[in-house]
């Protein structure tokens, strides 16, 4: 490999996120990874820096040029220039596309389990939150058609948020999915928002399908976010881009994102998404191979020291999504710890870090350093549905051992008052 991602980086005292509690905490609860960017956008941002004028920044011709011929490509979507516009995240993104597209008062449909965040930012511009919960059958997911399509038949159902690969249980979805999605959201006249933020960190000989090249319905009724940050490790420049292609959308779009002041860079986010799209194509390759490594290893162990574990199969992002069914009702009890014991130190009060009182201070503290890239997901257990979900959590599996799974593992077991594994 000519790029080292096993370099260890120190994250404390640098005002990361992930890693801003006491030290006790497990930092899973975040998807930002701890391996430092590749070198050729390190030397973008450095040169953006030697310059030392950070005055007001504006968007440069090779941002455009840089992600329409990413996606070209390596997606196989052709993206017009005047169907690109720049914005600070894909959160703000879509936040702004639902206060635009929607009313207070109506449905925004999501696919369950999904990313958390989809709830608070419904919730937090009036809107409800319909779920189209995903089916789990076989260890395999996959959507539920009749329900979505009765869900979108509602009047008051004006978007769907779809997660393509779908964060956290690290599919990829498949056309006849997504064009079927296409098709019952023309019919019912709902917009789709297709969060693609995962989209380059899939296993590697394997590619994800954009839902805009799916058809022209797809591509005529969807907004489509995308970044470099997740892929990247990038998500503190705050850069990302709307691929907007119908027309009566797109001015109402850049408009509205103007509107919220979203649609300004920083002086370093345009240079960074340049450098990662022009340059880090070799290093996003070798990380996917890593990354890969590190899931299946997981898989290895859990088939071997845990089999009533299972890791559900993905083929993208760098999540790992656990199956605890087989252990009874301890996923429940898990769940429960988690959102009532969570520590208050671990940044943001949230039930995603492993509570102190169940975990050796010591093997945590080792733990962390171990899974330096590692992120423990159980958000989703907060939400209003975190019962039903409560058998499945997930992991970031980036930088990690087997051996760090362990503690984790040892904690499950104690939930449901068994013997610690060994
Ligand atoms: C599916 C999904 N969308 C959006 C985000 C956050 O995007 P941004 O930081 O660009 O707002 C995340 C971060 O974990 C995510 O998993």
């Amino acid at each position: 490999m000519k790029y080292d991602f096993d370099a260890y980086v120190e994250r404390r005292g640098t005002d990361s996120v992930k890693w801003s509690g006491d030290g006790k905490e497990l930092p899973m609860w975040v998807a930002d990874m701890d391996f430092k960017a590749a070198p050729e956008i390190i030397d973008a941002l450095r040169k953006r820096i030697d310059h030392g004028v950070f005055g007001y920044a504006g968007i440069p011709d090779a941002w455009y040029e840089a992600y329409g011929k990413w996606w070209d490509k390596r997606h196989g979507l052709k993206m017009k220039r005047e169907n690109l516009i720049f914005s600070t995240g894909v959160i703000p993104s879509i936040s702004t596309i639902i206060k635009e597209l929607s009313n207070p008062g109506e449905n925004v449909l999501i696919q369950s389990p999904v990313y958390h965040v989809f709830y608070s930012i419904i919730r937090n511009n009036g809107r409800n939150v319909l779920e189209n919960p995903l089916q789990y059958r076989a260890g395999v997911y996959s959507m539920d058609f009749a329900d979505l399509e009765s869900k979108m038949s509602d009047s008051k159902t004006k978007l769907m948020i779809l997660c393509n690969p779908h964060n956290p249980i690290a599919k990829i979805w498949d056309r006849e999915s997504l064009e079927k999605v296409g098709e019952l959201a023309e019919k019912y006249g709902v917009t789709v928002i297709s969060d693609e933020i995962h989209c380059d960190i899939t296993k590697p000989g394997r590619d994800y399908l954009p839902f805009a090249a799916v058809s022209e319905v797809c591509r005529e009724i969807s907004i489509t976010c995308i970044a470099p940050t997740k892929t990247f490790n990038l998500a503190g420049l705050q850069t990302s881009a709307v691929y907007v292609s119908a027309s009566s959308m797109k001015y109402k779009l850049l408009k509205a994102l103007m509107r919220d002041d979203a649609a300004d860079p920083n002086s370093f986010s345009t240079a960074a998404a340049i450098a990662a799209f022009e340059n880090g194509e070799a290093w996003l390759d070798e990380l996917r191979e890593y990354l890969f490594d590190n899931r299946k290893m997981v898989e290895d162990f859990l088939a071997s020291e845990l089999p009533s574990v299972k890791a559900v199969q993905g083929d993208a992002t760098y999540l790992v999504w656990l199956d605890l069914m087989e252990l009874h009702d301890t996923g429940k009890n898990v769940a429960v710890k988690l959102v009532t014991d969570q520590p208050k130190s671990a940044g943001y009060t949230f039930p995603a870090s492993v509570a102190e009182a169940h975990l050796n201070r010591n093997v945590l503290h080792e733990t962390a350093q171990i899974m330096r890239g590692s992120t423990l997901y159980s958000y989703h257990l907060s939400g209003p549905k975190y019962r039903k979900h409560s058998m499945v959590m997930s992991s970031n599996c980036s930088a990690l051992s087997t051996k760090a799974l362990m503690p984790f593992v040892t904690f499950l077991i104690s939930c449901s008052g068994s013997a610690v594994g060994s």
